[in-house]
């Protein structure tokens, strides 16, 4: 009887020993991931859009033609010698406007610029942006979203 009891009470301190290595295992491995994981708090994974971007080679866009981008939302100009950059967003609340044979219209509120991105009517209060471009070392052009130009500006090519 005494030896049932002995086993019993070793049964008891092996199964205690083993719960509470378990417990402070998990509350160990617990404690390390949060640190681990609070350590990355000061530099989130947001998403950014980039400022600069490439959209291609000079001769992938025709003489005299607004190309337009869609997934960066600009206008490529290309002319004979030079490359320019129109933003596709509408000054007025940020709609892409759309190119036709006058310029361009924006679809949300109606207001039409002309083929220099000036405001011709429509609430929009200001012209659209042209934006600075220049040339990468592998030939691409590269937009830069947050440099703005006057119109003129241009890249020579
Ligand atoms: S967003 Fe273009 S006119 Fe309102």
């Amino acid at each position: 009887m005494s030896e049932i009891i002995k086993n019993n009470t070793e049964d008891n301190l092996n199964r205690r020993k083993f719960l509470n290595r378990l417990v402070f295992s998990l509350l160990g491995g617990t404690g390390i991931l949060t640190l681990l994981g609070s350590l990355t708090l000061p530099f989130p994974r947001v998403f950014k859009e980039s400022f600069r971007f490439k959209v291609g080679r000079v001769i992938d866009f025709p003489v005299d033609t607004f190309t337009f981008i869609p997934e960066k939302n600009v206008f490529i100009l290309r002319q004979r010698k030079s490359i320019q950059a129109l933003s596709a967003a509408c000054t007025h609340l940020g709609c892409v406007v759309q190119s036709d044979r006058q310029g361009f219209l924006c679809p949300c509120h109606g207001s039409r610029y002309d083929r220099t991105g000036n405001v011709q009517y429509g609430p929009a209060p200001r012209a659209l942006d042209w934006l600075k471009v220049t040339l990468a070392a592998d030939g691409q052009i590269v937009v830069h979203r947050n440099q703005k130009v006057n119109s003129v500006e241009s890249l020579r090519v």
